[in-house]
């Protein structure tokens, strides 16, 4: 979800001011999605690296996704959305970190769509807590390190591959985003900046998601063959 504060700025308001309008991109991303075949659905709202923005941008940034939680959870148990905020948890404030846990709780049902809110969140650290839980004396594979992840990152329950990355406001880069996850995701780039972001434009990614050829490393014909 970039390009909230150049949405602002375009504007004259506040940096803020892009990120309460970028909240509501948000809705009619998670409205229009399951119409759209998508099951999972993760949004990188902050990532670890954001805490080096201004205190007063952080603060913001918090108190808007609690409240946030708050607005939104209603909505979620109503229309099957199961929300999980998945990154580290240590470094929130306390009622912030209930506020998380009851929205967690009350949508735990939800069967239309699992949406993740990716809050101070790290790929590489989410990396690095994974090998910090194996145990157990089986050699890792890619499956079993992959639920490792799922738990260091809290996903519950554990999402998929990405099928499809789509990085707002013109930017091509990954910023620590999915890694391990991503690692045959189809990348779609648009310059629409967040706030103007919403469930046709998600639309138009996913259909052009459907015309790709994904072939996972093997040729076509091998898999024409195969089926
Ligand atoms: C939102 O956009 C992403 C967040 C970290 C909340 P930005 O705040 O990065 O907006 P730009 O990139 O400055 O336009
Ligand atoms: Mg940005």
């Amino acid at each position: 979800m970039d390009g909230n504060g150049r949405w602002a700025r375009a504007r004259g308001l506040p940096r803020t001011a892009g990120h309460r309008e970028g909240a509501k991109a948000v809705r009619s991303v998670v409205e229009a999605a399951p119409d759209l075949g998508i099951t999972t659905l993760t949004l990188y709202a902050f990532s670890a690296d954001n805490w080096q923005r201004p205190a007063a941008e952080v603060r913001t940034l918090m108190e808007l996704f609690e409240r946030f939680l708050h607005s939104e959870r209603d909505k979620c148990i109503d229309n099957g959305v199961l929300l999980n905020i998945i990154g580290r948890r240590d470094r929130f404030e306390p009622r912030l970190l209930r506020a998380i846990r009851r929205a967690e709780a009350a949508t735990a049902g939800g069967r239309n769509l699992h949406l993740r809110i990716a809050v101070d969140y790290s790929a590489r650290q989410a990396l690095i807590d994974a090998a910090g839980l194996h145990q157990s004396p089986e050699p890792l594979d890619v499956d079993s390190y992959t639920e490792l992840l799922n738990r260091a990152v809290n996903s519950r329950p554990a999402a998929p591959d990405v099928d499809l990355l789509i990085r707002t406001s013109g930017e091509q880069r990954l910023s620590d985003f999915l890694l391990w996850e991503c690692a045959y995701a189809e990348l779609s780039f648009t310059d629409c900046l967040w706030p103007d972001f919403d469930g046709a434009e998600l639309e138009r990614a996913v259909a052009e998601f459907h015309r790709r050829e994904r072939r996972f490393g093997r040729v076509v014909e091998a898999r024409e063959l195969a089926s």
